[in-house]
This record gives structure tokens, C-alpha cells and sequence, in this order.
């Protein structure tokens, strides 16, 4: 379907809403128009003198996103995280994903009543990306932490898709470490994802007790994210022992940075990494997410569903389309292999991407 992707964003979101009302459901009316914020997507496509020559990157400059009135008065120092009404969000920046972590932090804005009360903490692995984000996003609160690939490079051990072996996936182990003090709570989110609902409510979910909050799927199936060895060994299986472990997905995670440092939860992770590493067979086939299943599951504040509508990428060897969930969205997740911004450069877009397109920032219109 070449034409779909030549139709730019919202005439080809508001396109796609018509043909696939049916598909679009399981949408509340309200975040189906919030999706395509019609008029500040308008004011993007206005052209804008090009900011490139950084390198083979060119994103356009997003336009400066205010706080509302009644937004919580902030010490205006263009610096420094310790703000207590800062909302804090950590997203990796890879070359690879560049192009979806911009998408998801101008989604962020966008829906945020709160904009400017949004700090940012980036996790590189390569240098130069700091001038690439101020140049899209003059304004932004952000900071930049060097994720050094080394500090987990021995801990990795090979698994079924080569992306789930990168470094930098394993940096949101490392946040406590990474992140000043000063920062209670943060936000982790992946890369191919964009939110259609204001980030401070997620912000404000509470955790209970709980080190972390993520929403929990307890219909899937727990047994296969751990081998076979795993489930028949004396001790491993004990680990799961007084709780009753559901499957989570670490891609959208609230975490309490206070009780995570405390409890040194990132040594616990990582002795799970260990013995993945030294064991005589495989205790999982995934990457980074099986240790955290390991740590947490059964221990997650349950945050609603509508806050990871995940598995949108589908499987991109076999072409298949997802659809969304039923419910309410309030973030779109494109986990699984295949990516929207590839999807439509292909010219061979899912009928979902067209959700994502309007957050995208790349090249020159
Ligand atoms: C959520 O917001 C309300 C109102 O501002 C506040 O009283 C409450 O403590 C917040 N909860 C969390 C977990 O931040
Ligand atoms: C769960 O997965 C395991 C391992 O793949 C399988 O043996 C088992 O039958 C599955 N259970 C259900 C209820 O589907």
C-alpha cells in the first residue's frame, strides 16, 4: 500500500482513522483525537530553516512546548534535576533508535499539560548526541549520561534476536547508579513507543509498597520465558516461591529509585546475569528482561494496561500487522521486531504506524 505512506501525517492519520474505524475501536473517542493532535502537528509541517550539518542525522526543531497556567511554579533554572516537581524520564539514545526516542520525547510534550516540568535523562553510549537533541528540542530539560557498554559487556550472553543483546538495553539496570541522588522516581521507557496522554498521571500512580510499577499480564503464559533446565533444577525454580509471578514487559517501568538503591536491586539483577553467564545450560533465551522477571515479578505495582499497549511491531519477518488491545490507550508500544519508521520508509507501513507518524521529527518536510 505505497500510497499510504506518501499521504503525510494527518491527512493520513485521519485517513486511516476513517477506514479502520472498526480497528480503532477499542480507542476511547478522546485519545483517538488526542492521537493525532491535529493543529500543533500542522504548526510542525510549517517549514522550518534546516539545522542539519550535524551528520547524517537531520531532525527537524520541534516547536517549544509551554507549561500551562496552572502548572506547579518551578524554579526556572535552566539546570539541575533536583527540582522536586520535575516529572523524570530515562530513554536511551542509539543510533539505531534515534528515530523513535525522538518520536517518543516530542509525543511526551505534546500530550504533557506540564511540558517544561518534564526532565529527561538520556542514556548514550556514543558521544554527539547531546548537540543533536538540543538542536530538536531548543528548550528541553535533559541531561546526559555516558552508559559505558563495558559495564555489562561480560554479563551478556547471547540470546534469540541479536537487538536484545545491545549494551545500552541493559543501562535501566543501572539507573540508580546513574541519576543524581536528588531523583526519587523516574520513568523508564523504550524507544519505540509514543504516548498519547499526559505523562504526569503515569508519574502519579502509586507503588504501594512496591519498588516498581509496570502493567502486569497474568493470562500469559510465565513457564516460557525460562528454559526447561531452569524449571527442573533443585533451587532455581524457588526463586519464584511465596509469589505469584506475572509477566511484565521492562519497557514501561515507574521505578522508586530510593528503595531500588537501597535494596540494591541492580546486584541482584546482575547475579541473575551471572549465573546465566556461568550456568552449564541456559536459564533463558531473552535478554534483559528475564532478570527482571527473576527480581520482580510477582513484586510489581500493577499500573493499568492502558499504559503499555505493547506488541505493535509484530513480527517483521513474517509482515504481520498487530492490532491495538481493547480499552483505553494511553501509550503505544511498538515492541517486537518490527519498527514504524522502517515500516513506512519501506513504504510498506502497518495500518498502526500511521499513529506514530505524526510524533516524527526526521528529515526535512
Ligand atoms: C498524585 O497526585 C496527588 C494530587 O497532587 C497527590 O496528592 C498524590 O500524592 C500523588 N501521588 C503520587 C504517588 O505521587
Ligand atoms: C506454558 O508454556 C510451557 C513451555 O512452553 C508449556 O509446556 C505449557 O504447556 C504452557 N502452559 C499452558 C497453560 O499453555
Amino acid at each position: 500500500m505505497p500510497w499510504i505512506a506518501r499521504l503525510s501525517g494527518f491527512f493520513s492519520a485521519t485517513l486511516m482513522m476513517i477506514i479502520l474505524s472498526p480497528f480503532l475501536q477499542s480507542f476511547a473517542p478522546a485519545e483517538a483525537i488526542k492521537s493525532t493532535q491535529t493543529d500543533s502537528y500542522l504548526r510542525l509541517n510549517a517549514p522550518t530553516e534546516s539545522s542539519d550539518s550535524l551528520s547524517r542525522f537531520s531532525f527537524r526543531k520541534a516547536e517549544v512546548f509551554h507549561n500551562a497556567i496552572e502548572c506547579r511554579s518551578l524554579n526556572l533554572g535552566k539546570s539541575g534535576s533536583c527540582d522536586p516537581s520535575l516529572v523524570h524520564v530515562a530513554i536511551t539514545l542509539d543510533i539505531d533508535y534515534l528515530r523513535g526516542s525522538i518520536a517518543a520525547v516530542h509525543s511526551i510534550l505534546q500530550h504533557s499539560k506540564c511540558p517544561q516540568s518534564v526532565f529527561f535523562h538520556f542514556l548514550v553510549s556514543e558521544p554527539g548526541l547531546e548537540t543533536l537533541v538540543r538542536s530538536t528540542f531548543p528548550e528541553l530539560k535533559f541531561k546526559v549520561y555516558f552508559f559505558d557498554p563495558e559495564r555489562v559487556r561480560s554479563l551478556i550472553s547471547a540470546s534469540v534476536r541479536q537487538a536484545l543483546e545491545q549494551p545500552l538495553n541493559y543501562a535501566r539496570n543501572y539507573l540508580g547508579d546513574l541519576l543524581e541522588p536528588c531523583v526519587r522516581r523516574v520513568i523508564y521507557l523504550d524507544t519505540d513507543l509514543v504516548l498519547v496522554d499526559d505523562i504526569w498521571k503515569l508519574w502519579n500512580t502509586s507503588l504501594g509498597k512496591k519498588t516498581i510499577g509496570a502493567p502486569e499480564y497474568c493470562h500469559a503464559n510465565f513457564t516460557k520465558y525460562f528454559t526447561e533446565y531452569f524449571w527442573s533444577d533443585q533451587q532455581y525454580p524457588g526463586v519464584f516461591s511465596g509469589r505469584k509471578p506475572c509477566y511484565f514487559n521492562t519497557g514501561v517501568m515507574v521505578i522508586d529509585l530510593v528503595k531500588w538503591r537501597r535494596l540494591g536491586y541492580t546486584r541482584r539483577i546482575e547475579r541473575w546475569m551471572e549465573i546465566q553467564k556461568t550456568s552449564p545450560s541456559r536459564i533463558y533465551e531473552l535478554g534483559s528482561l528475564p532478570p527482571f522477571l527473576l527480581v520482580f515479578a510477582g513484586h510489581v505495582a500493577p499500573i493499568e494496561h492502558q499504559w503499555n499497549q505493547h506488541g505493535l511491531g509484530g513480527d517483521n519477518v513474517k509482515g504481520s500487522c498487530r492490532d491495538i488491545h481493547p480499552g483505553p490507550v494511553s501509550l503505544l508500544h511498538w515492541s517486537g521486531s518490527g519498527k514504524p519508521w522502517l515500516r513506512l520508509d519501506s513504504k510498506q507501513p502497518c495500518p498502526i504506524d500511521s499513529l506514530w507518524a505524526p510524533y516524527d521529527l526526521y528529515g526535512n518536510l
